[in-house]
């Protein structure tokens, strides 16, 4: 259907954040990607972290609406240079709010969550394995 965008919608759709990819098989990078069954869109988001756990730096790729593309575009605003922990603490309602999404766009910014969740866990999976090999 035709969704009005709102203009912050807009605006990080024509300029978007953090666009780009880290490089996957970093220690240091957590990689997420995940898709919503409803639309076929898809997020890839990937933070890379310091050794205080902070977040150095984050970016994603997101094939799809342009209110997916906003919310992964804020996430990785808002996440760049805070902890994992506060990363993980993001939820969709805040994105979409910001964002002033329409209901029928909240499942777009729950993309986001669910990106930053799934990078989280990839991290902190590979962290898991560093500490064994030691
Ligand atoms: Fe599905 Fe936006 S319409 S992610």
């Amino acid at each position: 259907g035709v969704a009005k965008y709102h203009e912050k919608v807009i605006d990080h759709y024509e300029n978007p954040r953090n666009v780009g990819s880290l490089d996957k098989n970093d220690p240091k990078v957590g990689t997420g990607i995940v898709g919503a069954p409803a639309c076929g869109d898809v997020m890839k988001l990937q933070i890379k972290v310091d050794d205080n756990g902070k977040i150095i730096d984050a970016k994603f790729k997101t094939f799809g609406c342009g209110s997916a593309i906003a919310s992964s575009s804020l996430a990785t605003e808002w996440i760049n240079g805070k902890t994992v922990e506060y990363a993980s603490k993001i939820k969709n309602d805040q994105i979409a709010k910001e964002l002033c999404l329409p209901p029928v766009k909240l499942h777009c910014s729950m993309l986001a969550q669910d990106a930053i969740q799934a990078a989280l866990k990839d991290y902190q999976k590979k962290q898991a394995k560093t500490a064994e090999a030691k």
